[in-house]
């Protein structure tokens, strides 16, 4: 049952809280007050994180922070959790995530993805914690119909299983709200996240060829890549590029402490999308950076991507007037902090 506390009172789960978001979104907790229990099991993040982490909010705070190595799908780690720590909510970030990955090894992502998420839901119902915050994506909105998108746009075909696994896991977790009317389930459908922490502490770590956008800039205009490669110039938009809306990652992390307050005493189950409710080309992006960076970034124009959709940004009138939420950070602050990151961890977290 959902029970009102204040932050300090609060533990907070994080699932996949040593990666991209799931760091940010620590940082923002801590910083908020909140207990907080990382569940990683680093197969795609790494432990340094704890201590930049830790570098960011201080010596107080990070206090406040535990960490165990474990797979979310391992019940019995799950359970160890929950005997140890006083959940009392959990933010779900933990899943595999590169979309062409998902395409050559779909019994992998709908096993891992799918499956972690019924042994959490499981050992949390067990525990009698029934609040859950779930890491979604636009990417369930399909090709879209109209834009913005609101939480009302329906949701359509993904192009790919990773995409698909979202799309479940909202359905699995939408279903255990209505059997269960105790469960308080909170859906993000985040917009496109970049950027990093304005310390250039945390940020985006990508192993091998990064596959999204900003990254693979971020690469080039360190050095590590000839020319960034654009998916298309012949897109019904105004440059011919696709049209995505980029959220700065803080922006994104700090929308979940606002679900978090939002969701204090409630109960059902509520969607929000957090975006900017601004598109931007990947033409845009390349100027941005290459100002960002203080040198033009090369580019070579090839094919569209399949799956790649022409457009999409959201309208987050929603998470404005329910939760109080809005991105305020914009495409050069992004560029930036992206670059930051980039330019002092030209090799990630180096391992
Ligand atoms: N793009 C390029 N070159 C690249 C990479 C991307 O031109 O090297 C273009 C794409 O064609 C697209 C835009 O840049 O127009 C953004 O592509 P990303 O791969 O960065 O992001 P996507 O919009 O394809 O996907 C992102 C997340 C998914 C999520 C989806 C939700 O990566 O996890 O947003 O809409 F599902």
């Amino acid at each position: 049952m959902s029970l009102e506390k204040t932050p300090s009172e609060t533990c907070v789960l994080v699932t996949g809280g040593a990666g991209f978001i799931g760091s940010h979104t620590v940082v923002e907790l801590l910083e908020g007050g909140y207990q907080v229990v990382i569940v990683d099991d680093l197969s795609n993040a790494s432990e340094k994180v704890l201590d930049r982490i830790a570098q960011i909010v201080g010596d107080e705070a990070a206090e406040r922070m535990s960490f165990i190595r474990a797979d979310v799908a391992d019940r019995d780690a799950l359970e160890a959790v929950f005997e140890s720590f006083p959940i009392d909510r959990v933010i779900h970030f933990a899943g595999f995530k590169a979309v062409g990955e998902s395409v050559a090894k779909p019994i992998e992502y709908y096993g891992n993805n799918i499956g972690n998420t019924i042994a959490l839901i499981d050992t949390m119902r067990a525990y009698g914690c029934k609040d859950i915050i779930f890491s979604s994506s636009a990417t369930v909105y399909g090709d879209p119909d109209a834009l913005p998108l609101t939480e009302q746009s329906p949701k359509k075909f993904c192009t790919n299983p990773y995409g698909w696994t979202k799309w479940m896991i909202e359905q699995i977790l939408m279903d255990t709200a209505t059997a269960d009317p105790e469960w308080n389930v909170v859906l993000l459908r985040y917009f496109n996240p970049i950027g990093a922490h304005e310390s250039g502490l945390i940020g985006e770590d990508p192993k091998g060829i990064p596959n999204n956008l900003l990254p693979y800039v971020a690469q080039v205009a360190v050095g590590k890549r000839d020319c960034v490669h654009v998916f298309g110039n012949d897109y019904d938009t105004p440059d011919g590029t696709g049209v995505r809306d980029y959220i700065h990652v803080v922006d994104l992390a700090a929308g979940h402490v606002s679900a978090l307050a939002w969701m204090n005493g409630r109960t059902g189950c509520e969607i929000f999308n957090l975006g900017t409710g601004t598109g931007t080309s990947v033409l845009e992006i390349i100027k941005a950076f290459s100002e960002a960076c203080g040198r033009e970034l090369p580019y070579v124009i090839e094919a569209r991507r399949p799956g790649d959709v022409t457009a999409n940004w959201a309208d987050c009138t929603k998470a404005r007037e329910l939760m109080g939420w809005e991105a305020t950070r914009g495409i050069a602050e992004m560029c930036r902090d992206s670059w930051n990151w980039q330019s002092h961890n030209p090799d990630g977290y180096g391992e």
